[in-house]
């Protein structure tokens, strides 16, 4: 596999690519599907559907990864926490707002909300062809934190902000609950099938250098500490989205074995900011999937060029848009796959 060989700390030319959201509202056929199993929630716990959704992208183009279908915020529901995903207005979940809430979540309850998953990771491992990579994935506990203190996305989080200094201890628990459910929950899915594994820390970025080091690093070391310790052949990516000046001190704090960088992030910059050997993941800008053409080629070498002759994982610096054009991702693995100047 590609992916795990680049994972390894190998340089593969062309490199593995795969996209964040792709299987998503882009592709015809996800919809159908989707519409089938009434809304976002119940596709992701149906493994049949689930898999069938993971897999479509992967018959389709050809990608050299899957990443499994489901949702960072899968694991709080499982804890016990509610959550809705109305139309046109992201996930909402009752707000975590103080002990007794926090109280009522329960990693006992949580192995039984996760089950479906691992069935929907050994499903998609059993259909995907061998040289393709399942990738496993959780959310950081910050980003998922902020979604279960502020009880709604939208990107500012401005409870879970004032949170980490009026009540840190709301806060520090809320997190100590998420890096156990996490680290059980990312070990189920690797016992399934799960080729490496993947956290989301897309909100990261928000936060100042301290409260950063406290609620992200820290956290996100745990987990991969504890990972490793139970499976030391294991590769994990990190994402701390937007993380800035934040990414050497992120990539050294953690022990993350590769890092995902956002659109937004300098690949010269990065590269002198990590540690030698730090493998790279990204960086497109999503939205040349929407433009193509001249831009999305000129995007896409800009990238390769950037990252030639190291480790690198081709991918968008975030998710693909639902306004994104399938015709695009066909055009952009024929660039990729065309380009020939590593080393
Ligand atoms: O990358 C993949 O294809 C794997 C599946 C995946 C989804 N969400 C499917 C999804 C993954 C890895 C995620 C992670 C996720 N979910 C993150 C971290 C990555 C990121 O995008 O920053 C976050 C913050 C969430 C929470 C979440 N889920 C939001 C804010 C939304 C609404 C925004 C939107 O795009 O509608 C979701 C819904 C969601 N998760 C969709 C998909 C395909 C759209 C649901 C639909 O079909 O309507």
């Amino acid at each position: 596999m590609k992916l795990l060989r680049v994972l390894n700390g190998e340089t593969v030319w062309p490199p593995p690519a795969w996209l964040m959201r792709q299987a998503g509202r882009y592709l015809p056929e996800y919809r159908e599907v989707r519409s089938q199993a009434g809304d976002f929630l119940r596709l992701c716990l149906n493994p049949e559907l689930a898999a069938e959704v993971t897999l479509q992208p992967i018959r389709r183009f050809g990608l050299d990864a899957a990443i499994l279908f489901s949702d960072i915020l899968i694991l709080p529901w499982a804890l016990g926490q509610d959550l809705t995903f109305a139309e046109g207005e992201g996930p909402m979940m009752p707000p975590v707002s103080s002990r007794e809430d926090l109280a009522r979540l329960s990693l006992d309850r949580a192995a039984a909300g996760t089950a479906t998953i691992f069935e929907t990771v050994k499903r998609v491992k059993d259909g995907l062809p061998p040289e393709t990579a399942l990738i496993g994935f959780a959310g950081g506990p910050f980003t998922v934190g902020c979604y279960m203190l502020d009880g709604r996305g939208g990107g500012a989080f401005p409870r879970t902000r004032m949170l980490a200094y009026e009540n840190p201890a709301l806060v520090d628990g809320v997190i100590e609950l998420l890096v156990e459910g996490t680290i059980a929950y990312l070990l189920g899915q690797i016992e399934a099938g799960a080729d490496c594994v993947m956290l989301f820390e897309s909100w990261a970025g928000i936060l100042p250098p301290a409260l950063f080091r406290k609620l992200v690093i820290e956290p996100n070391r745990q987990i991969v500490a504890a990972l490793k310790a139970k499976a030391p052949w294991l590769k994990i990516i990190g994402f701390p989205r937007m993380a800035g000046l934040m990414l050497g001190p992120y990539v050294r704090g953690t022990g993350v074995d590769a890092v995902g960088l956002d659109e937004t992030a300098d690949a010269a910059g990065a590269i002198a900011a990590c540690p030698e050997g730090t493998v790279f993941q990204g960086n497109l800008d999503p939205l040349l999937m929407r433009m193509g053409g001249a831009a999305l080629r000129r995007g896409a070498e800009d990238v390769l060029d950037a990252f030639a002759g190291r480790p690198h994982v081709f991918n968008l610096g975030h998710g693909i848009t639902p306004d994104a054009d399938p015709q695009n991702v066909a055009e952009l693995l024929k660039v990729i796959r065309a380009s020939d100047d590593g080393v």
